[in-house]
């Protein structure tokens, strides 16, 4: 799979997204170390603490099927730019298996990237819990 396989794989999660509180779709390719991919999409919750971004939707499949290490996420929404969120910031920096490639764009904007270490950089992960 190529890059402009990753990024038509996010534009299509956006299907999936399931917000009808903040009507802001978000869809996620999500790029593990062995060449999985998994796709993502945010789901809110009447409760809206509940919600779940579309990059955590993406590694929650990751995980269930035993993927572990990733190495890359494409993120798009309908319109601009979404950038992760804290939280999944926190979750990528978790199962990481190197300096995570985090690219956002979608179908009008071109895409950018930062390395995850730009996004959250001095993080607490792990190894800071001798993991
Ligand atoms: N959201 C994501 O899914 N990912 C991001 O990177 C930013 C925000 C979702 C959460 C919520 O459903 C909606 O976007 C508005 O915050």
């Amino acid at each position: 799979m190529t890059h402009e396989d990753y990024k038509r794989l996010a534009i299509e999660a956006l299907e999936y997204s399931y917000s009808p509180y903040s009507h802001f779709r978000v869809g996620a390719c999500l790029v593990c170390e062995n060449g999985e991919v998994f796709q993502g999409a945010n789901f809110e919750n009447a409760s809206l603490g509940a919600t779940i971004c579309a990059e955590r939707c993406a590694a929650s499949n990751a995980i269930i099927k035993g993927n572990r290490r990733f190495k890359s996420i494409y993120i798009s929404c309908d319109s601009g730019y979404a950038w992760p969120c804290g939280i999944c910031r926190q979750v990528m920096n978790e199962f990481k298996s190197c300096d995570m490639q985090i690219w956002v764009g979608g179908k009008e904007v071109e895409w950018k990237m930062m390395k995850l270490s730009q996004l959250l950089p001095e993080s607490f992960g792990p190894e800071d819990l001798g993991v």
